[in-house]
């Protein structure tokens, strides 16, 4: 199927068109990031007005990249959630009109699904495999039995990753979102200058927390001011970056060793991350296990992931209703119960 699939969650509006779920015919992303930089943050409401004005302009520019009109187009794929409600009605609503008015069906996906099969537009990975989502909004480990058909292994019970990423950013003066500026400097730090801690590494479960590690940051930043740039803001930075990159690979390696994974997937927008994709590699070489990272462009939000689950879906018949909505929340493991 040739699917257009849109992405509005959060700060970003995109849209792709993609073949038989695998080959990006074409991708576009508008990110608004420029704009909540500003506030510190992302704000909903100025979300979901920015994606109102750049959503048909971001399409059109797909169809034309992808070489093709909207009579091409076979089927939609759109998030359906987790996201800001406002900003995910947006991208939800418009999928609906283009089915209804083209009369091809659509369907809502989970945004963590698109970031899992990201890996899946460069080459197929065999089901079952372990995955690793870090991303703004999500630290999770999953067992991926199929499409729809996931097990939480264990999950950050306070911040996601990402979020400590960009919060430690902003105590230590950066702008949001910090997360990338965190990692360049931390490439000319030492990661051993400063002892933070490495939360939950050892209770015993696969469970992440990182909200201690961000007050940690703060006492050393309030103990000992920084300047930017500067060697002990880069030393914070790559200190950081290697508690957080030892907890990540710490219980990636323990649910590998207790499902007796051979294959693992990093996504999302963490996984950009250079720290985290070394140690990755470093881990999965140790343990003989495939490690699927996609290219950093396929890792941040955007919408050709979607068009992978979603073309599964709709090829097998899994086609949304017109009265479905959107959702703020939603459990993963929930999904294969639908699929019944
Ligand atoms: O997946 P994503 O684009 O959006 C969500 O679904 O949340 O992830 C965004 C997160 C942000 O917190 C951002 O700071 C973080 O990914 N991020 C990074 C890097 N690039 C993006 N964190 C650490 N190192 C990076 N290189
Ligand atoms: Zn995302």
């Amino acid at each position: 199927m040739i699917l257009l699939s849109i992405e509005t969650s959060c700060d970003e509006t995109a849209a792709a068109v993609v073949q038989g779920g695998r080959e990006i015919l074409s991708s576009v992303i508008s990110s608004q990031i420029a704009i909540h930089a500003a506030y510190g943050g992302v704000v909903p409401e100025i979300a979901s007005r920015k994606h109102l004005e750049s959503l048909a302009p971001v399409i059109s520019q797909t169809l034309k990249d992808a070489g093709i009109g909207m009579e091409t187009i076979e089927g939609v794929a759109v998030t359906r959630g987790p996201g800001l409600s406002g900003a995910l009605l947006v991208g939800f609503s418009a999928a609906k009109a283009i089915a209804v008015a083209r009369k091809i069906p659509f369907v809502g996906v989970h945004h963590i699904e698109g970031h899992l099969f990201a890996p899946f537009l460069e080459q197929p990975v065999e089901f079952p495999f372990l995955a690793l989502v870090v991303s703004g909004g999500h630290t999770h480990l999953y067992h991926v039995e199929g499409f729809g058909h996931y097990t939480t292994l264990g999950r950050t019970i306070d911040d996601a990753a990402g979020e400590a990423y960009d919060k430690c950013a902003k105590i230590m003066g950066m702008q949001y979102p910090g997360g990338v500026l965190i990692d360049r400097m931390a490439q000319s730090g030492n990661p051993d200058a400063i002892r933070l801690p490495r939360p939950l590494l050892r209770d015993g479960s696969l469970n992440f927390s990182f909200s201690g590690l961000k007050t940690a940051v703060m006492q050393h930043v309030m103990k000992n001011p920084l300047s930017i740039p500067g060697q002990a803001a880069d030393d914070l930075c790559a200190s950081f970056q290697e508690a957080v990159c030892h907890v990540l690979a710490a219980k990636t390696e323990a649910a590998i060793r207790q499902c007796g994974a051979t294959r693992l997937v990093v996504a999302g927008g963490v996984a950009c991350n250079s720290g985290l994709r070394g140690r990755m590699a470093t881990l999965c070489t140790k343990l003989g296990v495939e490690l699927y990272i996609p290219h950093p462009s396929l890792c941040g939000d955007n919408a050709a992931m979607l068009a992978v689950p979603g073309d599964y879906y709709l090829s097998h018949g899994h086609v949304s209703s017109l009265a479905l909505d959107v959702t703020a929340t939603w459990d993963m493991d929930s999904i294969k119960e639908t699929l019944k």
